[in-house]
């Protein structure tokens, strides 16, 4: 079965509410934006739309080293091409779920000495858990299914796809 789990006229307004309380909280300050690939790309590109400070946007790649499973091992195919040294840096993800992709991110990134660092994933899977991460701005949390869409894939599908579903034949 497949099933729409969350409409995309719920994901507008929740996006509306995610950059105004962004956007207020950056008031002062610019945004260093950092897209983590492929999954947030649609979710950034909506955010975005809905802030007011100054965001510079930069993208990132990591991928697990055993594939599908995650592991800890977080491989960077891509890193930043600017210094983050002193910025505001704001990590736009697609889905917390064990929480070890960020929490090696973030070790990474907190070396680099950045003015501070905050987190907005568009879905949290808090029931996965197993590195602690703290997730500043989260748009909605889930049980623990497998969805896709809004950027999202399984295998390469789905990423287009406007709404969030659920798949439970992949
Ligand atoms: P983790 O938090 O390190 O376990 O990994 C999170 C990453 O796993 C996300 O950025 C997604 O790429 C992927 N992921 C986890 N759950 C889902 C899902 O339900 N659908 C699509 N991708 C997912
Ligand atoms: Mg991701």
């Amino acid at each position: 079965m497949n099933y729409i789990l969350i409409d995309k006229d719920t994901i507008k307004r929740r996006v509306q509410d995610l950059g105004r309380q962004i956007s207020n909280d950056y008031s002062d300050c610019e945004i260093h934006m950092i897209v983590l690939l492929k999954g947030s790309f649609i979710f950034a590109s909506d955010l975005i739309r809905e802030l007011t400070p100054n965001v510079r946007v930069e993208f990132m790649k990591l991928s697990s080293y055993d594939g599908q499973n995650s592991s800890g091992q977080i491989k960077i195919d891509q890193d930043l091409d600017c210094d983050i040294h002193n910025k505001h840096v704001l990590i736009v993800e697609d889905i917390v779920d064990t929480g070890l992709t960020l929490n090696t991110l973030l070790d990474v990134l907190h070396q680099r000495k950045p003015a501070s660092i905050e987190i907005c994933s568009f879905l949290d899977k808090p029931s996965r858990r197993e590195a602690p991460v703290n997730v500043k701005y989260i748009g909605f949390a889930i049980e623990n299914v497998f969805v896709v869409g809004y950027g999202m894939d399984y295998c390469q599908m789905w990423r287009q796809c406007p709404d969030i579903r659920v798949i439970d034949d992949h």
